[in-house]
């Protein structure tokens, strides 16, 4: 059984939009005390997770965590001969040294109990071309949940990695894209259905409590990597 977020301390980086937003919504619905931390800052704590010193900033005047989640991620999705090192650099950035640096800065404050919740996806598993950095970047943070959780142990360190999911994030795309991207995706699952938000938080919120759980990928994609 998981246990209670009530009166839990929250930080969620990632959290004004997207999977990170729905994550505050679901948790502070549960009664946790959720912080929210995003790279502009207005309205929420500023963490850029590809800046050590926001985090070190962040991690001495915020307090204590019961939980720490990141969404972050950076998209550089273009063919082999037109990578950029510093859009490469930026993507491991946002997805495995980010996470390893709040790993870094906000573990040692962490009261027994506590973990990390980090977002990876379900690329990692399913190469192909065109996707070289986000695929090895999702599974780099699969291995550094291991790594962390053994270092950190006994706080725990799990990862989620979902399938494509309606998210907001796919918006930016024109209709006709996004709709098609929807449908390959839908076909290559075994549920037959894109993710929602609900079933990511679903899956996220589980885990924050599942206290039997560390050095996890948690896999929320309809199957999809079966296929
Ligand atoms: N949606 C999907 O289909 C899907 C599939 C597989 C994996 N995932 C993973 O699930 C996670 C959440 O996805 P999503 O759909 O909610 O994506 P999203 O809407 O793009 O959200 C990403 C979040 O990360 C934040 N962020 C980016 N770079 C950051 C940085 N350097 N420091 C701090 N925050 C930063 C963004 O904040 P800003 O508002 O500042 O940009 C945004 O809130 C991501 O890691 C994504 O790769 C999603």
């Amino acid at each position: 059984m998981s246990e209670n977020l009530a009166g839990k301390r929250i930080l969620v980086v990632g959290g004004a939009r997207g999977i990170g937003a729905d994550v505050v919504r679901r948790t502070a619905q549960d009664g946790a005390d959720v912080v929210v931390a995003t790279r502009s800052g207005p309205g929420h704590v500023r963490i850029d997770v590809t800046d050590e010193t926001t985090i070190a900033r962040a991690a001495r005047s915020l307090g204590t965590f019961d939980h720490v989640v990141s969404t972050a991620s950076a998209h550089h999705d273009v063919p082999l001969p037109d990578l950029e090192h510093d859009k490469i650099q930026a993507a491991f950035s946002a997805k495995v040294i980010g996470p390893l640096l709040l790993a870094k800065h906000f573990a040692p404050r962490m009261p027994a109990g506590g973990s990390f919740l980090f977002f990876s996806g379900i690329v990692g598993w399913r190469p192909k071309a065109g996707t070289v950095v986000k695929g090895t970047a999702n599974a780099a943070l699969a291995a550094l949940v291991t790594h962390l959780a053994v270092e950190l142990a006994p706080l725990r360190v799990n990862a989620l990695a979902p399938g494509i999911t309606d998210s907001g994030t796919w918006d930016r795309l024109p209709d006709e894209r996004r709709l098609a991207l929807y449908d390959g995706a839908a076909a290559a699952s075994l549920t037959g259905r894109v993710g929602t938000l609900d079933d990511v938080a679903d899956a996220a919120l589980w885990l924050l409590g599942a206290g039997w759980v560390t050095g996890e990928t948690v896999h929320v994609d309809g199957g999809s990597r079966h296929r």
